[in-house]
């Protein structure tokens, strides 16, 4: 068991949430208190993959808190030393290329930079169709970040998503764990 508090941040690969949120049920087993995070896009939009209220609900029951969906709220983050480790996943291309180059305009970029200013760690679940195109560039940056991991990634469709990556966020708390020891989980690449 741990008294950790961790981030968990949801991006916009909703495609994705059915797999993150056991996780989150998989942390607070181990014991974590969780403070859920979502990017305006993961907060606000319905999708085929289902409702934006359904989501925030399931998110609210699972982690027993608030979900943080501003940036007013994300920003005492850092101040007042909120979290033990900041995880982002699903981490989408779109905030990918926002954290590679410091751009902080969503409530999960924002609560990255306010939480790195601590030298805590931040633990990155990539799911992007361009992960091996566009993104790439991305990812090869913030890997080279001090405080910053990941969760392994592999292809997850090579014939008809050959740039395509998501982390296998089975491993979200081996990978927690070796992050907030200051360590990348290995193998990284899946
Ligand atoms: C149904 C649906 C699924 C999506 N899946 C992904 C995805 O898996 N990965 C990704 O990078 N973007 C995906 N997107 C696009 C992002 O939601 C979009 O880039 C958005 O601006 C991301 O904002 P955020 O990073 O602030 O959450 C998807 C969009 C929709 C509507």
């Amino acid at each position: 068991m741990t008294d950790k508090t961790v981030g968990f941040a949801l991006c916009g690969s909703f495609c994705t949430f059915r797999k993150v949120i056991p996780e989150l049920q998989r942390l607070r087993d181990a014991g974590y208190k969780i403070q859920p995070i979502m990017s305006f896009n993961a907060y606000n939009m319905d999708t085929r993959f289902g409702t934006a209220r359904t989501f925030r609900e399931e998110i609210e029951t699972v982690t027993g808190a608030k979900i943080i969906a501003t940036i007013p709220d994300a920003e005492p983050i850092g101040p007042k030393k909120l979290l033990d480790a900041l995880i982002i996943a699903p981490c989408t291309g779109n905030t990918l290329a926002k954290l590679a180059v410091g751009i902080a305009d969503t409530p999960v970029t924002l609560a990255a930079k306010s939480h790195l200013r601590n030298g805590r760690p931040l633990l990155i679940g990539v799911s992007t169709n361009d992960a091996l195109a566009g993104a790439a560039k991305n990812i090869g940056a913030l890997q080279n970040y001090k405080n910053v991991f990941f969760i392994p990634y592999g292809q997850d469709d090579s014939t008809e998503k050959p740039a395509s990556l998501v982390a296998d966020f089975t491993q979200t708390i081996p990978a927690l764990e070796a992050a907030l020891r200051g360590v990348q989980i290995q193998p990284l690449l899946l």
